[in-house]
């Protein structure tokens, strides 16, 4: 199947503007799966919690996700798209997979990074992975990469493709998502955003580009600018993802030690 990421600059507040500008980008592309950044729909610099309520919306039941099932009814795909969401007491920073067959599930990012601590909660719905008619998809957001128990989660749930919305603003992650696809074997795709975001006096955020599809043998597939808006694509062929051995004697998976990993688990 082929799969493609969209990278932009989203205009913050602006989200009929930001959902039109991926509905034009998207309109002529050949693709089975589209994966977004992190918090398309709104940007990310938040300033307040007042603000974070007006942006925020409700899952399934609000304009963006209703924006991406409309648009996977409409052209046979599936989108794995971040936004805000307006939980019942909390805010979350999460993600949404829809397809054609409409609203297919939610994530909420586990691992909140910096200010996002102000204005978003730890998200309280561990890692998922959808089995759909493309393959097993499985979501993280962004600084999630930095832990690798998140795409190991995802992994060992039988992800094919993790894909990876993602507003980054350290340079760290295009270099470090080869060895994560590697060591888990599975697809990654890493939609992340451009430009620069500065709504509070003295702390500009840099948005890096650079989003990347890389093989389950950590092969850059595509890669994006560090500055431009892009859709790039790549063809994923998800057996190559199932098949986790490296020779007769090794299995990525399979060779795994739990009981000798206690203090991942906590234990001595
Ligand atoms: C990030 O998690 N948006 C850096």
């Amino acid at each position: 199947m082929k799969a493609g990421l969209y990278q932009f600059n989203p205009a913050f507040g602006e989200k009929e503007k930001n959902l039109g500008k991926v509905a034009s980008a998207a309109k002529d592309a050949d693709i089975e799966l589209l994966v977004l950044p992190e918090l398309f729909a709104t940007g990310y610099q938040f300033t307040s919690k007042d603000e974070v309520a007006e942006l925020s919306e409700s899952i399934p039941n609000g304009r963006t996700t209703e924006f991406l099932c409309g648009m996977s009814k409409e052209k046979g795909i599936y989108i794995a798209a971040g936004l805000a969401e307006r939980g019942r007491d909390e805010f979350y920073n999460s993600a949404v997979v829809t397809g054609p067959e409409g609203f297919i599930g939610a994530y909420r990012k586990t691992h909140v990074y910096s200010e996002e601590n102000l204005y978003f909660s730890p998200g309280d719905s561990g890692f998922r992975v959808w089995d759909t008619k493309i393959g097993r998809i499985g979501v993280m957001i962004c600084f999630d990469w930095f832990f690798p128990e998140s795409l190991r989660s995802l992994a060992l749930s039988g992800a094919d493709v993790v894909a990876h919305p993602s507003n980054l603003v350290l340079p760290y992650c295009p270099a470090a998502m080869p060895t994560r696809a590697l060591e888990n074997g599975v697809f990654t795709i890493t939609a992340n955003r451009t430009g620069i975001e500065e709504r509070k006096q003295g702390a500009s955020l840099k948005f890096i580009g650079s989003s990347l599809i890389v093989s389950p043998r950590g092969k850059v597939l595509a890669k994006a600018s560090a500055d431009g808006e892009e859709l790039i694509t790549a063809d994923i062929d998800i057996s190559a993802a199932r098949d986790k051995s490296l020779n007769i004697y090794n299995d990525i998976l399979g060779d795994r030690r739990p009981d000798r990993y206690g203090a991942i688990f906590g234990k001595e």
